[in-house]
């Protein structure tokens, strides 16, 4: 293993809720709450859903048929349906994959409601990527900082597109670094709990190129969707008990909010 994903490895590893806290949480802080994922009616226009739109056009071009589209770690399934866009749309199919089988019944529900020929497959990534099969556009938005792992993850990802004359790829969109960073400061006020610095974007990069030999495009961008940031919610991500959220509200306000800016990165095979 390469220093980069060394580095990566490493950082993700340092992310991890001690036992005795997570033993003594009154809810599970990692799970996430499907409802929060129903993907919007009509797509942000972002750089994300731009680029995988601009994959699935090419590839629908070269192909006289429609592209299909391979969302991992899906969610609701607001990258795949981001790539579908708006009428007339150059995707014929989206595929979703995801550990939690909640999101992926939000994934066929919102692709049924839009007529859209639809597959799910419930597992982990990178071992549930034989079931998934091989598309003309790979999206993964919000996962890379769920994965300690990021070599194969990577691999699979590049690995799952179809490469019809060139025209497909991936599309990754991450966060500058974790999403529970900006709450470090609590986890070292409430549980005295003091994190080395998080994975990064850069870091992500640095393992496709020295891994995969990979030169991603990187945009970096501002989001205007709102992130969940209230104190209930922190609450419950810090593994504390509900009559804290007082205390974690207080806490909060003293602290930098949490960043809205986004990375995207693309790659062809
Ligand atoms: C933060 S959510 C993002 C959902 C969606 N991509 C979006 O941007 O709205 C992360 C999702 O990835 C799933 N997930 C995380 N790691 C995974 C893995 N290794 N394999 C499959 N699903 C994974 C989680 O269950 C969750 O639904």
């Amino acid at each position: 293993m390469g220093d980069a994903a060394q580095r990566w490895r490493e950082r993700q590893a340092a992310r991890g809720i001690p036992a005795a806290i997570l033993a003594a949480a009154p809810a599970d802080p990692w799970v996430h709450d499907p409802a929060a994922f129903t993907p919007p009616a009509v797509p942000a226009d972002t750089p994300s859903h731009r680029a995988a739109r601009a994959l699935a056009e090419r590839s629908a071009a070269l192909s006289c048929s429609g592209a299909s589209v391979l969302d991992v770690g899906c969610g609701g399934g607001e990258a795949a349906f981001g790539a579908v866009g708006t009428e007339p749309s150059p995707v014929a199919r989206v595929v979703g994959v995801d550990r939690q089988a909640d999101m992926l019944a939000v994934f066929a529900a919102a692709a049924a409601e839009r007529r859209l020929p639809h597959a799910t497959v419930h597992g982990d990534w990178p071992e549930a990527a034989p079931r998934a099969g091989r598309h003309d556009v790979v999206v993964c938005h919000h996962v890379l900082h769920n994965v300690v792992d990021l070599p194969p993850f990577l691999a699979a990802l590049t690995a799952a597109v179809r490469t019809r004359g060139g025209a497909g790829g991936v599309v990754v969109e991450m966060l500058p670094e974790h999403p529970m960073a900006w709450l470090d400061p609590l986890w070292g006020r409430f549980h005295d709990l003091h994190r080395p610095p998080s994975a990064t974007a850069e870091d992500a990069v640095a393992v496709l190129v020295e891994e995969l030999g990979t030169t991603p495009e990187v945009r970096t961008w501002q989001r205007d969707r709102r992130l969940p940031h209230d104190a209930r919610w922190v609450t419950r991500r810090l593994c504390l008990p509900a009559d804290r959220e007082p205390e974690v509200a207080r806490e909060l306000a003293g602290i930098p909010p949490r960043r809205t800016d986004a990375v995207t990165l693309t790659w062809s095979p």
